[in-house]
């Protein structure tokens, strides 16, 4: 079973097995005959953020629940119940139209509702943890449906219990997100003051087009060009780690996190790293985000990978600073 269409990096891989389910009965039924606990599989949603380095031996779940519920609602707020497999950004500007307020800054971020959890998505001053009430899931171990609330998530940055100790052990099918019925703009983000400032009135509708102009002029789109978005985290480094190197760097971005700790901007170290804009083969580095690998149209998964480690061996040596890859490889 090809995986092609399956991974916005556009990478051809095989699959053993495929199964897709449209609900939650339908995967526990196989679940009960097929005991998958001890075999290979993944749970395959949009595939924005995977990287086929080869053909795949096992199993992929690929859920197709779709549809938007309203499960309550009061003065200020609703509260939605999205299926796992509808479009992150059909779902922004669903709630843009509606005039629900909460996500617009996340607009255009490829990938499927039940994936946004998982990496707890964020943009622009906005992380999905923020209007993530429930988030419904099948258990693989028990094939019993279990809804986790968002303390149970343990969202961080690009972080969440679904990577961690629940890694592959559920199959998000629904997310319930609260989204506000009054505006409550985060707009701080120095390019969208910016941009909005051509614009008579802040608005949701001018909010998402402007971030959507934004992500256009910088981030590939994965239709024309294969990528998975950020490639790599942001790292996090000690404040002292950072204050030295911002000595030795006056330019360089960072973000307080805490007392202790500072984030960095991978991006930018790449690119001083001279990335920026290369290309090995069918394997590059975009040229307006260094954040970025690019699948010019046949690398395969370890041509990225490839430039990856190189990547990231060069921002060792130069700065001292450990890259993590935000990107699953498989
Ligand atoms: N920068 C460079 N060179 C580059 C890229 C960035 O110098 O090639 C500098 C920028 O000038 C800026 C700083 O680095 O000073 C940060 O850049 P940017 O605002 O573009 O954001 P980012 O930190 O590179 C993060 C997210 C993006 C998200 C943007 C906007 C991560 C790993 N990435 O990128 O998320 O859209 O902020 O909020 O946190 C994604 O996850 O796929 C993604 C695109």
């Amino acid at each position: 079973y090809s995986l092609k269409k399956h991974n916005t990096f556009g990478i051809e891989a095989k699959a053993k097995y495929f199964f897709e389910f449209e609900t939650e009965e339908e995967i526990q039924d196989f679940l009960q005959k097929n005991d998958i606990i001890d075999t290979e599989y993944i749970i395959l949603g949009g595939g924005s953020n995977l990287l086929f380095t080869e053909d795949f031996d096992g199993l992929v779940l690929h859920p197709n629940i779709t549809g938007i519920e309203l499960l309550d609602e009061d003065e200020d707020s609703v509260l939605l119940r999205v299926g796992c497999n509808e479009e992150w950004d059909e779902f922004v500007g669903w709630a843009v139209d509606n005039n629900l307020y909460g996500i617009e800054n996340l607009s255009l971020i490829p990938g499927k509702i039940g994936a946004s959890p998982v990496q707890n998505i964020g943009a622009y001053g906005v992380e999905v943890r923020e209007v993530i009430e429930n988030v419904e899931a099948i258990s693989i171990e028990t094939k019993d449906a279990v809804i986790f609330s968002n303390a149970h998530c343990e969202f961080d940055y690009r972080n969440s219990v679904f990577k961690n100790e629940y890694k592959n052990l559920f199959i998000i099918t629904h997310v319930q997100f609260r989204l506000k019925k009054k505006a409550d703009f985060k707009i701080h983000y120095g390019a969208i003051q910016k941009e909005l400032e051509a614009y008579n009135e802040v608005n949701l509708k001018n909010i998402r087009e402007v971030i959507i102009k934004i992500r256009e002029s910088k981030l590939p789109d994965p239709e024309e060009l294969g990528n998975a978005g950020s490639f790599f985290k942001n790292p996090i480094v000690d404040k002292e780690k950072a204050d030295k190197l911002k000595s030795q760097y006056e330019n360089m971005p960072s973000y307080e996190v805490n007392d202790m700790e500072t984030k960095l901007a991978a991006g930018w170290l790449i690119e001083q790293c001279d990335w920026k804009g290369k290309r090995f083969g069918d394997a590059g580095v975009h040229k307006d985000q260094a954040l970025v690998l690019v699948n010019y149209g046949n690398a395969n998964g370890n041509d990225i990978l490839k430039l990856a480690n190189d990547i990231r061996k060069s921002v060792m040596f130069k700065f001292g600073v450990k890259l993590e890859m935000e990107v699953n490889a498989i």
